[in-house]
């Protein structure tokens, strides 16, 4: 479908909200990093509704227009991409690809419409495995669409180094969609497990099932929680348990 590209795409405030189980009553004093957030249209209403929260992602930069040049690019070639892609989707969040198509045009105008006007302000040029913010700068940390899914073209160094950073960044917790690989037929990356094994002894780990499925098999994120902590500084869900269920 893809090549070996990784989309300047945007998912919408409402798939963000069941993709990575968020409570919004849950997040009123929270600090919010969305790591590798595209064209998404999350911070934008975030922000409209009073919440903290901050896009990061390195394909943003001063010059506006570059990004609508790139987002309206790949909004057209993935669109056509899509196509032929049905019996990898469910229908469920979406009706068929004419409503999702044009859910993803409305996130991904709203975006740079709130972009043009708060570079470097809302939305900042960040790079992945490296963050320019000192540690514990946010309370949750959210990583959608990069981690996992593009195992086939970002090495296991990378993901453990990215990881690492957003939890150094992050005061209780990183959330991470989805687990699956692009190339798996619906099951988890290969890198989970170790990924997994090797941040244990100093995280709690927790694949939480999500009520939210495009791609087939995509209904988990994996939450990393930091260990020693009684109670989340802004109210998020704890967890207690590690569990690693392979699919
Ligand atoms: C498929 S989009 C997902 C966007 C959004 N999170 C969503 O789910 O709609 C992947 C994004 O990751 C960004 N990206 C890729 N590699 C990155 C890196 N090393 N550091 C930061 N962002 C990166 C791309 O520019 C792109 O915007």
């Amino acid at each position: 479908m893809s090549g070996n590209k990784i989309w300047f795409l945007g998912r919408g405030f409402e798939e963000y909200l069941l993709m990575f189980n968020l409570n919004l009553n849950n997040l009123k004093n929270c600090r919010i990093l969305d790591c590798n957030a595209g064209a998404s249209s999350f911070t934008t209403h975030m922000h409209k509704r009073g919440y903290d929260v901050t896009a990061a992602d390195m394909l943003y930069g001063p010059n506006p227009e570059d990004i609508e040049k790139i987002t309206s690019h790949d909004f057209k070639t993935l669109m056509d991409a899509h196509k032929g892609l049905e019996d990898k989707v469910e229908w469920g969040f979406f009706k068929d690809l004419a409503e999702m198509m044009a859910y993803r045009e409305k996130c991904y105008k709203e975006f740079y419409q709130d972009y043009k006007n708060s570079f470097n302000h809302r939305y900042v040029p960040e790079k992945l495995p490296d963050l320019n913010f000192p540690d514990k700068s946010f309370h949750l940390v959210l990583s959608s669409h990069l981690l996992f899914l593009y195992d086939d073209r970002l090495d296991y160094e990378f993901h453990l180094d990215s990881i690492r950073e957003m939890l150094r960044v992050s005061r209780d917790e990183v959330r991470i969609y989805p687990i699956i690989s692009i190339n798996g037929k619906g099951k988890h990356s290969t890198y989970l497990k170790q990924i997994i094994e090797d941040l244990s002894p100093d995280y709690y780990l927790d694949i939480q099932p999500v009520k939210y499925q495009f791609r087939r098999g995509a209904n988990e994120m994996l939450c990393i929680k930091k260990i020693n902590r009684n109670r989340d500084s802004c109210g998020l869900v704890t967890y207690d348990a590690i569990k690693v269920e392979g699919k």
